[in-house]
């Protein structure tokens, strides 16, 4: 069993990351060590070019993620955890499944249909996102993508690239299957609890960030948009803002949908608001704690980036020699 995530050099990562991103790569690093299988965790730094960008940023940006996973908990040592840019066969996997992408079918991706409107100069790199996504997932003959849902018609179309290939050259490359968590695979923001919770675009009181302050949290998940009921009930289409809150707590606390129910059975909605907000900073405290320890020895998270990138390279080599051959390209 080979498992593989990615995630963006970019913003500060939010508690949606968290819960489609962070916490899904460490409960599939522990199922994939379990199955004597491998687990791949990159941080898609070229994909984070697609949109405006500032070099200083992209550095930064770079450095945080990379530490934000190991804060999390993933394990270098047990895991494999790199750097997209250190490792070529990325770029070039995705130049030779551009050749069995559709234009269409990249046109139809709603990603990057959202991205595209909310700018004036839209790059071709936005354009082709998905296909190096796809580069970056068949290249490790990968079984399993945690992803949030937002990712999902991403992962689809990745399969559809890896058969056709197959179909094309002949059985070259591995079908993915994507996985996404039953509670939390779309946070929406606190304020606008109809929208993704993102650092790009939505009200910020109703983003919680990784790196906020406790009492930041707290204030947030106190102002948080209900609804004028009050009752504690998942019920998303017509109590958005509670359902969200209700599934934030089941994340960060592991109790389930029906539980969190019962406990606040006709309490209204203020002390389950404060509650949340608690079980939040209990959960993120000490991931900011060790993220912090981690960023004190920049050098150290380097050599770090640079084993996993070996490993990486290892692994992505081989299928990208496979995909040359089969091909037709002259390998001397
Ligand atoms: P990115 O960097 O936007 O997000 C990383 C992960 O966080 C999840 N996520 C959320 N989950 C629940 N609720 C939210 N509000 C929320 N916001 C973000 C995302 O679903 C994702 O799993 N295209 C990818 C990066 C990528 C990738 C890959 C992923 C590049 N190559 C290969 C998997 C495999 C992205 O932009 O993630």
């Amino acid at each position: 069993m080979r498992v593989f995530s990615g995630i963006r050099a970019s913003g500060d990562k939010t508690l949606g990351n968290y819960s489609g991103g962070f916490r899904q790569y460490v409960r599939t690093q522990e199922e994939a060590l379990a199955a004597s299988g491998e687990a791949v965790f990159c941080v898609v730094d070229m994909h984070s070019i697609t949109t405006p960008f500032e070099p200083e940023v992209l550095r930064e940006a770079t450095l945080s993620v990379f530490a934000w996973l190991l804060a999390t908990g993933l394990d270098p040592d047990r895991s494999i955890v790199f750097v997209q840019s250190h490792v070529p066969a990325h770029s070039e996997g995705a130049w030779l499944l551009g050749s069995v992408t559709a234009m269409g079918e990249l046109r139809r991706m709603t990603q990057f249909k959202d991205r595209a409107e909310e700018q004036d100069f839209v790059s071709a790199g936005l354009f082709n996102y998905p296909v190096l996504m796809a580069a970056d997932i068949l290249l490790y003959d990968t079984d399993v993508v945690p992803v949030g849902d937002d990712q999902r018609q991403h992962v689809e179309l990745t399969r559809d690239l890896a058969e056709r290939f197959n179909q094309r050259f002949g059985e070259t490359l591995v079908v993915p299957r994507g996985v996404y968590p039953d509670e939390g695979a779309r946070v929406k923001n606190l304020q606008e609890p109809e929208r993704l919770m993102s650092t790009t675009r939505g009200a910020p009181a109703g983003v919680v960030r990784l790196i906020d302050e406790p009492d930041v949290i707290r204030k947030k998940f106190k102002t948080a948009v209900t609804d004028s009921g009050r009752e504690v009930k998942h019920d998303p289409e017509e109590k958005a803002g509670v359902s969200n809150l209700i599934e934030i707590m089941a994340v960060s606390t592991g109790a389930s949908i029906a539980e969190i129910e019962s406990r606040y059975d006709a309490q209204g909605y203020g002390q389950f608001k404060e509650d949340v907000g608690e079980a939040v900073v209990a959960l993120i405290e000490p991931f900011r704690r060790r993220y912090n320890e981690l960023r004190a020895d920049d050098a150290e998270l380097a050599a770090t980036m640079r084993r996993g990138a070996d490993k990486a390279a290892e692994i992505s080599n081989v299928t990208l020699a496979r995909m040359y051959e089969r091909m037709g390209f002259v390998r001397a």
